[in-house]
């Protein structure tokens, strides 16, 4: 068979996308990075893209105004190009209209830094010291219409230490982003993810099942 045809969305620093993309070259995930789409010129993604030798290309949001849907056009013309098959979201900060996610039914997984459903929205590491949680933790989902909201693939608690800074926590989480995320592309990839409603059923056959949460 083919390998899967991998398209990352990112805005950001790209960290997520590097430990997708090393996973694969490890031969861990038997995938490839087709295509990196960053809609923000200059963020860290577009550089770890190019030291790792991923092709990549430049999506400016803001280019589009605010026509979401030409963005998301544009968006979803390159990674048909690249005849991509599952779509990850790392750290991609826009919002998807219904009619993008329906050309990827069940295909989009996005990680999110809590335990959704708490703390969704743009803000979930701020928003659970905020609110004096003592565990948080990260999430990898199937994206659908909803906010963070789509049906959870894997997750894993971290505990809210005393006195933690956004920045401390954040980056404690951010560890295990970087294990969880590469495990469930290589769930998806290996067609071992069945979605029941809401459930993600997983076939964990002959893999070591990691010790989470
Ligand atoms: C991560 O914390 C992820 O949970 C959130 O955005 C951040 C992306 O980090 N969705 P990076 O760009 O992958 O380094």
């Amino acid at each position: 068979m083919d390998r899967v045809r991998i398209g990352v969305l990112a805005s950001g620093r790209g960290s997520n996308f590097q430990s997708i993309a090393e996973a694969i070259r490890r031969g861990e995930i038997d995938a490839e990075v087709a295509v990196l789409v960053c809609n923000v010129p200059g963020a860290g993604a577009i550089e770890r893209a190019q030291e790792l030798n991923v092709p990549h290309v430049v999506i400016d949001h803001a280019a589009f105004g605010k026509d979401r849907e030409a963005f998301e056009h544009a968006v979803a013309a390159e990674l048909t190009k690249c005849d991509v098959r599952l779509v990850v979201l790392a750290g991609f900060m826009r919002l998807l209209t219904p009619h993008f996610l329906r050309q990827f039914p069940n295909r989009i997984l996005n990680i999110h830094p809590s335990l959704l459903p708490a703390f969704p929205g743009a803000h979930g590491i701020r928003d659970a010291i905020a609110h004096g949680a003592k565990v948080t933790g990260l999430t990898i989902h199937l994206v659908d219409e909803s906010l963070d909201g789509g049906p959870i693939v894997l997750q894993k608690a971290v505990p809210v230490e005393e006195g933690d800074s956004e920045e401390r926590l954040a980056a404690r989480v951010l560890d295990w982003e970087h294990v969880l995320y590469p495990l469930a592309v290589k769930l998806f990839v290996e067609g071992r993810l069945t979605v029941e409603g809401r459930r993600v059923r997983i076939d964990w056959s002959g893999l070591e099942r990691p010790s989470v949460p």
